[in-house]
């Protein structure tokens, strides 16, 4: 065999021992690198008389593409076999049982905002939806609490970079209760509404969270009195607890924005928490100045609210004792509500 030919079958058996693309590169190099076989073939061409350089060069040529040819062969080989060997190491097996979808929950406290919203349309009452980012005169001002008020550390607030239209600060709302002043400056009397949301304050422990809900109870006309706000909340916690057999009490207290002002308890009748009167609410008479700054005449109409943590109602309704279960993810908590 000539030497050349002797070439083309050795270049064809290593290739063919090549087992992956690194080895079969390694044994390109030897025949077609710049120092291979065939480049070493055509610097000894220079030392041929013209004659038989023109010869012996075609020869080498033919010889590098039959090189070249199998090396592709072998390529492509290659690549087949790693092809078919992800194939089968990726292969699903279709006749395995499926995993299942998992089936998503409607959160606890959600179920207590859906069933309020509920309850309430069903005695004439509007659900309003107001910024979780507030201006400082709807959160505080508005609702009687001038800037530099004592009144004001009742609750500690979330402040934000930025400022509103008058330079005045923003913050995450700390209760639900400017939602009263938003949506009576839209509205005609008689106003019934509430205003369920989200309320942000810095506060962290069992029963407090920097992230809780509230829901904002408004009722403004020309005739209503503290009887009617009771009736009416007695009414609801009948209906959210699914019992008869409670009682409401209104207990003095303070607030800015209501006078007077009280909180709402609540008693079982029956149960593990029998006979305990359990806070559930803040409320009260819309203070004058606040009546005032709803564009509205305090001398004409008289106006009630009050603002309930949802949490709250969630807790006693389920019998849960830490606020901050709601908040940490655990599966195994959540399902139980599903
Ligand atoms: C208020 O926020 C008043 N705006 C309520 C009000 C409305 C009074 C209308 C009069 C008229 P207070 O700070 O007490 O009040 O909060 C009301 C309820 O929100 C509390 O009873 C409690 O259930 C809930 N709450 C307050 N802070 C937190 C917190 N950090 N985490 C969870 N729930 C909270
Ligand atoms: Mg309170």
């Amino acid at each position: 065999m000539n030497p050349l030919q002797h070439l083309v079958t050795q270049a064809q058996m290593d290739f063919l021992a090549a087992q992956d693309v690194a080895a079969l590169e390694n044994a390109k190099a030897q025949y077609l690198g710049k120092t291979g076989q065939i480049s070493e073939q055509m610097k000894g061409l220079g030392k041929l008389p013209p004659e038989e350089r023109k010869v012996q060069g075609a020869l080498i040529n033919a010889v590098k593409e039959q090189i070249e040819t199998a090396l592709n062969a072998r390529r492509d080989a290659l690549a087949d076999a790693q092809m078919q060997a992800r194939l089968n190491a990726e292969a699903i097996d279709v006749t395995l049982p499926g995993r299942g979808r998992g089936k998503g929950g409607i959160h606890p406290v959600m179920r207590s905002w859906e069933r309020i919203e509920a309850i309430f349309r069903s005695i004439g009452f509007d659900v309003a939806d107001g910024p979780e980012i507030e201006n400082d005169w709807t959160n505080f001002t508005a609702l009687n609490s001038p800037e530099n008020h004592p009144a004001r550390s009742m609750q500690d607030t979330f402040y934000i970079d930025g400022k509103d239209g008058l330079g005045k600060p923003l913050l995450l709302r700390t209760h639900t209760s400017p939602m009263q002043v938003r949506y009576a400056r839209h509205h005609k009397t008689p106003i019934k509404v509430i205003a369920p949301g989200r309320t942000y304050r810095v506060d962290s422990d069992a029963t407090h969270s920097p992230m809780f809900h509230q829901v904002e109870g408004l009722w403004i006309a020309e005739d209503i009195s503290f009887a009617d706000l009771k009736g009416v909340y007695l009414d609801f916690v009948k209906t959210f607890f699914e019992t008869d057999d409670l009682q409401v009490r209104f207990r003095p207290s303070y607030f800015p924005f209501t006078e007077p002002s009280a909180e709402i308890d609540i008693a079982f009748g029956s149960g593990p928490l029998k006979g305990r009167w359990l806070e559930v609410s803040g409320a009260g008479q819309i203070h004058p100045t606040v009546l005032r700054n709803m564009n509205l005449d305090p001398e004409k109409y008289i106006g009630f609210a009050f603002g309930s943590g949802i949490e709250r109602l969630t807790m006693l309704r389920y019998g849960i004792n830490d606020l901050r279960l709601f908040y940490e993810g655990d599966l195994r908590f959540l399902k139980q509500f599903n």
